[in-house]
């Protein structure tokens, strides 16, 4: 799995600890009471603790493959449930959230369309997924106009519904994020591949 080391992990925590960018995404997603909420790819819980305040942290859910990450969250939110794992295998029942987002993580997913499939089953009918990342000119860090279609077309194709992409100022970032929600009846034809 393409994550942090132990060594990585405690630097970047020390940089992004209070994300100006991941807060940011979260005023967008705007989690409100009654929400149940993913965070996938946690890194050091900004987004955690700033969602926690919002929704209470008992109803703050979050993944990151790197244990010193989860290990830093917990001590940071001990409420919310942080557990390791990726994207690819999230620990959760299906129709388990309402609310799920990825911040400046997809990136570095092994298998991007296994992730999306497995979050979305995640998601309760109508639950809504918002991915971020940095928009890019070239392939890297973040995300380009054309790997944005490309994961559009897959979402489409898991039978999210209301796809499209909104550009967003976060701190010093231009941000993509990439929402879309969860039917409130099953399509029929889509096979979620997992
Ligand atoms: C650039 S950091 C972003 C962290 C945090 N979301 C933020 O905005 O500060 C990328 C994160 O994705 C995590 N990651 C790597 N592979 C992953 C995977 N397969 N599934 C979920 N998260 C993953 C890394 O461990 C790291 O915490």
């Amino acid at each position: 799995m393409a994550g942090f080391g132990g060594i990585a992990s405690q630097v970047y925590g020390l940089f992004t600890r209070n994300s100006r960018a991941a807060n940011s995404v979260i005023d967008y997603a705007a989690p409100g009471p009654g929400d149940r909420v993913l965070d996938v790819g946690c890194g050091a819980g900004s987004a955690v603790a700033y969602s926690a305040q919002r929704v209470g942290a008992a109803d703050v859910f979050a993944i990151d493959p790197s244990p010193t990450f989860v290990r830093m969250v917990r001590r940071r939110v001990p409420e919310a449930d942080v557990r390791v794992a990726g994207a690819e295998d999230v620990p959760f029942d299906e129709g388990s959230f309402t609310l799920i987002w990825s911040i400046a993580s997809m990136h570095h997913w092994d298998d991007r369309d296994r992730g999306l499939s497995a979050l979305v089953r995640t998601l309760a009918p109508g639950g809504r997924l918002v991915i971020a990342e940095r928009a890019l000119k070239r392939p890297g860090h973040g995300i380009t106009a054309d790997q944005s279609e490309a994961v559009m077309a897959s979402l489409r194709k898991i039978g999210q519904t209301g796809v499209h992409a909104v550009d967003r100022r976060a701190g010093r970032w231009h941000m993509t994020l990439i929402e879309s929600a969860r039917p409130l009846t099953p399509a029929t034809g889509h096979a979620l591949a997992l």
